[in-house]
């Protein structure tokens, strides 16, 4: 879109006008954001806490209390990165397509696919927003993608949520927690487009999760657990994990 002419007519143009406003080499979103993902894992050495081929522990504590199905259904792992959890619910009998931006994290999350001889898993390189995933799935994950997110694509993650979900299904998020022990930016939304950066992620309240999906009922919203490096699953406790159900 040519920001310098009369162009805008719907709200997709004022939503690409808006990340227009975030320079691509300054953060990880606008039409560099792959190039700036695709750098960020280039280097599988790094430590980098969720290169770690290890699930959510929340995700693995839903499955394990109940809060969602152990045998399986139709999953959509949105911002995959190199595909840790879409593994795991493959490996639970879950039919999952898993999305990501970045061309280098899908090759990765292939490559782990490969090794575990992994079936039930479509990769796709593109923005969730706009990529082909036709619902209805019964659980959509988003592992550290939505706290990537500039404040106006959550109107985006919303309506994929209202397209795709299935009456019924879960949503399970982890983003950056804002206070004590937390992570990311606390600065108001407004600031992130009078700075055009977002700072390194968007760290969010409990109140502040609980209000933007408020369409959906909240089953479980809580810090994420600390985990060792020896244990079988990933845990930061400066995320939330949120857990909510599609009515
Ligand atoms: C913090 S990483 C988390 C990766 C993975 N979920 C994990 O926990 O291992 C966030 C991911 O979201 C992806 N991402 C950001 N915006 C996206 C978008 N609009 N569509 C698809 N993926 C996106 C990035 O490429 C990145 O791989």
């Amino acid at each position: 879109m040519d920001l310098n002419s009369r162009d805008i007519r719907t709200i997709d143009d004022v939503l690409t006008l808006l990340d227009g406003l975030f320079a691509p080499e300054a953060d990880r979103w606008s039409g560099g954001g792959a190039d700036w993902w695709n750098g960020f894992y280039a280097d599988r050495d790094r430590p980098v806490p969720f290169f770690v081929a290890k699930p959510d522990e929340n995700l693995v504590s839903y499955v394990g209390r109940g809060l969602l199905p152990a045998g399986g259904g139709r999953a959509l792992d949105l911002g995959c990165g190199p595909g840790r959890n879409s593994l795991y619910l493959a490996s639970l009998g879950y039919e999952v397509d898993a999305v990501d931006l970045s061309a280098t994290a899908i090759r990765w999350a292939e490559e782990r696919t490969a090794e575990a001889g992994a079936t039930g898993i479509r990769f796709l390189c593109g923005d969730a927003f706009t990529a082909p995933l036709e619902g209805p799935y019964d659980l959509v994950y988003d592992s550290g993608c939505f706290h990537h997110l500039p404040p106006h694509r959550r109107v985006s993650h919303l309506a994929l949520l209202d397209r795709v979900l299935a009456p019924g299904g879960h949503f399970a998020l982890t983003a950056f927690a804002a206070g004590e022990g937390g992570m990311g930016s606390e600065l108001p939304d407004i600031d992130f487009y009078r700075k055009g950066g977002l700072d390194g992620g968007l760290a969010y309240t409990d109140a502040s999760l609980r209000g933007i999906f408020a369409d959906l009922t909240d089953v479980e919203v809580r810090r994420m657990r600390d985990e060792t490096a020896d244990s079988p699953a990933f845990g930061e406790s400066f995320l939330w994990t949120a857990l909510f159900r599609r009515p």
